[in-house]
């Protein structure tokens, strides 16, 4: 077993191209990824790992780098195909032989201010703090089973994102010209007459460009100069074992984007759907698709027949939201009155973010009676027999009125109504 200790060697040789981190897996993409998700994943990770928001954390810089370098190789397709063919080396000798990705630069704050602007370099306590955008809220149901098992639930938004053809210039050739009427002020003079003779002046905001000081020879054809568009985007929403009906989950800078502003927060509030009646539903229905929650009690209401109700010797099997079986059972001879509530114990939601190991609710059993509507008339005699048998002997049997306390009503003082 000398081999896995020599493999091991190769990765502390400096031969760390060899064995530097896999630029897929950097960018958490698949190897089929398109333009378009490795763009959002270095939009994602390039703003983690800013060294603003880690100050003074070589990791996390190191990470930043890697990842600048990771997109300027994969978003350049010939450059992706050698890295896919030859891989970091290739990648190397390429750019040895005076071969950029990307036509750019190398530096990574360059590259994230072709995504973000403001310089490289977030906003806030300084000059240069940018926008923050306006934050975003949606409501995204998902069936009780699923916040009793926890999942994940995959879901879309459709959102303002900045233009990917232009990277948010506006411009097809990346070419913003200097705005003719306002010289790049975004402010122009106006006089107003106000009475013959006499002027007033007053800045007003620049009707050519929109106040933004340049202007666009070229319109991106995609976005038509607006330097955004609409666009669809699929999020995952982790929902955890036992989390509140309504609860609120934030995905930072994920709201609407714009090259003027830091997208604000996508909220999400988490609701549970209602049992679609009818129809058949992802995952199959079980009884538990019908529970009530309440907090980290469920509730169920549970039919029985008169026989049962009276006689006992009866079984049911509640198919739980996670398919176990909650076996409900009397014996012969047991009661159960119409209303009786039975708690089953550790049969209700899981406590959600229950500090030590999972714990759960109660699951609450009421009781219904039906009774027949109809007897069948050969049973109907039998029963019939039976109770004029029992009535005998009891004299006039129970009298419920008398013998349940209710008090009699007096004979004086007794207004008709
Ligand atoms: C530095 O950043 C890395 C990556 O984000 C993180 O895992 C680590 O906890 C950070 N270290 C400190 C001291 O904040
Ligand atoms: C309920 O399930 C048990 C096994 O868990 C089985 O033996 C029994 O027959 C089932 N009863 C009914 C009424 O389905
Ligand atoms: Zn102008
Ligand atoms: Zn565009």
């Amino acid at each position: 077993m000398l081999f896995l200790p020599a493999l091991a060697l190769i990765c502390l040789l400096p031969l760390l191209a060899l064995c530097a981190e896999d630029y897929y897996t950097l960018l958490g993409i698949d190897k089929s990824a398109s333009e378009r998700q490795i763009k959002k994943a270095y939009r994602t990770l390039s703003k983690k790992y800013h060294p603003d928001k880690n100050p003074a954390n070589d990791t996390a810089h190191q990470k930043f780098v890697e990842i600048a370098e990771a997109y300027e190789v994969l978003i350049d397709a010939d450059v992706r195909k050698i890295y896919d063919q030859h891989g970091h080396e290739g990648v190397k000798q390429h750019q040895q032989g005076g071969h950029r990705p990307g036509g750019g630069g190398h530096d990574p704050f360059d590259l994230f201010s072709r995504f973000f602007g403001g310089g490289g370099h977030f906003g806030g306590g300084g000059q240069g703090g940018q926008r923050r955008g306006p934050s975003m809220e949606v409501r995204i149901h998902v069936p009780l089973r699923n916040f009793y098992t926890g999942a994940a639930h995959d879901f879309k938004v459709e959102k303002q994102a900045i233009c990917e053809k232009c990277e948010g210039s506006g411009s097809e050739d990346g070419q913003r010209d200097t705005c003719a009427k306002c010289n790049g002020q975004g402010m122009v003079i106006q006089k107003h007459m106000i009475a013959p003779g006499l002027f007033q002046q007053m800045q007003m905001q620049c009707d050519a460009c929109a106040g933004k000081g340049s202007t666009v020879k070229h319109k991106c054809k995609v976005c038509g100069g607006s330097r955004h568009v609409r666009a669809e985007e699929a999020f995952e929403l982790v929902v955890e074992k036992g989390m509140p009906d309504g609860a609120r989950v934030t995905y930072e800078g994920e709201a609407d984007e714009s090259p003027d502003y830091v997208a604000g927060d996508l909220i999400v509030h988490l609701m549970q759907q209602e049992p679609a009646r009818g129809g058949e539903e992802e995952g199959g229905r079980t009884d538990g698709t019908f529970f009530r929650r309440k907090g980290d009690h469920l509730f169920w209401r549970e039919v029985l027949s008169l026989r049962e109700a009276w006689m006992g010797d009866w079984t049911r099997n509640l198919t739980h939201l996670d398919g176990h079986i909650v076996q409900l059972s009397r014996k012969r001879g047991v009661v159960v009155q119409p209303g009786a509530v039975e708690v089953v114990d550790g049969e209700g939601m899981p406590v959600w973010r229950h500090e030590d190991g999972p714990e759960y609710g109660n699951l609450h059993v009421e009781y219904t009676v039906v009774l027949p509507d109809q007897l069948d008339q050969g049973v109907e005699k039998e029963f019939w027999g039976v109770w004029e048998k029992w009535r005998k002997k009891n004299k006039g049997g129970v009298q419920l009125d008398r013998d349940s306390g209710r008090p009699t009503p007096k004979e004086h003082g007794h207004e008709e109504l």
